[in-house]
């Protein structure tokens, strides 16, 4: 399949979570945006980009960073997601520019901005290294660039994907979904990724993130809300039962003393800067 089809899948996907798209009463896109704004350190005034800002969970932390003298431009491949950012950045009171497509220098003015994060995006684009200089191609000389990723998940969260692994066909497999290889499989090959394309002072390195849940069908009602829709959908209704059965007792080590399902997730922060 080539780039641009690619690309339009990952649009059609996103089109249809936007509406419900971290809706789901789980901190999740909102800490992680958070943190990577904070490690990506914007300074008061800056110009910022948010690449495939979803429905903002970066970009929000942009506006409050660079204060009003800065400025923020959010950019997504999915025009659904750009009509709820605009509703909910009028609803805030937030002055940003919201740009449906992609981040390049075709649509955007290059060496212009001083901060760039993209939270939970690079990992579905078919051509990483490639898209990642043009993105980099955006930042003036010293501006930073931050990006999110996914390290592993803990031993039950694992085999509770791989439930579901084998029904996906292979255009939904990216790195969130393969046991995350080539550029995304370490903090090492993240790191070399981004001074492959050019990028310096770069560091890459991992966090857990947990959350917490009653049971398999509360998993099955969240990941509905992410990426991970597009494996459920593969699971032919026949087979459903034994699915939902076999991941509640794959989750089950995750059970502690408060009854709860701990679910932990290992969140990975890779930052640096164009020279
Ligand atoms: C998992 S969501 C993350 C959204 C948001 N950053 C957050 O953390 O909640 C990925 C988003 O990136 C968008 N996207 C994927 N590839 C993109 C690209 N190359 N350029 C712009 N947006 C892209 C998708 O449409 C989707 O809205």
């Amino acid at each position: 399949m080539d780039p641009s089809q690619r690309r339009a899948g990952v649009a059609a996907l996103f089109d249809q979570l936007a509406p419900g798209y971290d809706r789901g009463g789980v901190p999740w896109f909102g800490p992680i945006g958070t943190r990577l704004v904070e490690l990506t350190a914007p300074q008061p005034g800056d110009r910022a980009l948010d690449v495939g800002a979803g429905r903002g969970a970066a970009t929000f932390p942009l506006v409050d960073a660079v204060g009003p003298t800065g400025h923020v431009t959010a950019v997504d491949l999915s025009p659904a997601m750009g009509i709820h950012l605009r509703d909910e950045a009028e609803t805030r009171g937030a002055r940003i520019d919201v740009v449906v497509g992609e981040a390049s220098p075709d649509t955007l003015p290059a060496g212009t901005f001083d901060a760039l994060t993209a939270s939970l995006v690079l990992f579905f684009d078919p051509q990483p290294a490639q898209t990642l200089a043009g993105w980099i191609s955006l930042l003036r000389p010293g501006g930073r660039l931050g990006l999110s990723t996914f390290g592993p998940t803990d031993a039950a969260w694992t085999a509770a994907e791989a439930v579901l692994l084998p029904y996906a066909p292979p255009q939904v497999l990216d790195a969130r979904t393969t046991g995350r290889t080539g550029p995304f499989a370490t903090t090492g090959t993240m790191a070399a990724l981004l001074e492959a394309a050019g990028a310096t002072d770069v560091d890459s390195h991992d966090e857990p993130l947990e959350v917490a849940l009653p049971d398999g069908d509360a998993w099955r009602a969240w990941t509905m809300t992410l990426g991970l829709r597009q494996l459920w959908a593969a699971v032919p209704d026949s087979a459903m039962p034994k699915v939902l059965a076999d991941i509640e007792s794959a989750l089950e080590p995750d059970r502690r003393d408060d009854d709860q399902l701990h679910l932990t997730q290992q969140v990975r922060y890779t930052t640096g800067t164009r020279p």
